[in-house]
């Protein structure tokens, strides 16, 4: 019990402090990749990007339930922005992000989405 209270703590802290990398779902071995899509934005002074990541893009349809989805920070140093799942996602066939970057702070981040 113990162990497992240490165990998350510890996988707390690493959320923390590698915030801008996340996962949802599991990817099984014959998924596709559905979609790949880098977001870049340069630095905004005194603000902050919020950015919204529509899956199908608007205007397309997609036929394939979603199993995972993975959001990779490009930057890997921390300053890169805080990815979340707003709906959707795993087990529908659409999924809503968002990435929030930090303050005076641009982002790149890769959103890969994969489903069968
Ligand atoms: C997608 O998931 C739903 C609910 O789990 C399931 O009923 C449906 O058959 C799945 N569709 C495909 C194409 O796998
Ligand atoms: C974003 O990150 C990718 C992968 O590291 C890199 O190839 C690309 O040049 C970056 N884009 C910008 C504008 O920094
Ligand atoms: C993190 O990396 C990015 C891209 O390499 C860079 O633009 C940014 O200044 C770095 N941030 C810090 C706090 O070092």
């Amino acid at each position: 019990m113990k162990f497992l209270l240490t165990l998350a703590i510890l996988a707390a802290a690493i959320f923390v402090c590698f915030g801008s990398s996340a996962t949802w779902g599991r990817r099984n071995s014959n998924d596709y990749l559905l979609s790949r899509q880098v977001e870049v934005r340069n630095p905004i002074k005194n603000n902050y990007w919020n950015v919204n990541v529509d899956f199908p893009r608007a205007g397309t349809v997609n036929y394939y339930n979603i199993s995972a989805i993975y959001v990779y920070d490009n930057f890997k140093n921390t300053s890169g922005a805080t990815p979340a799942l707003w709906s959707g996602g795993p087990g529908y066939r659409f999924a809503q992000l968002n990435l929030r970057s930090q303050v005076n702070r641009g982002l790149n981040s890769t959103i890969e989405i994969y489903g069968r």
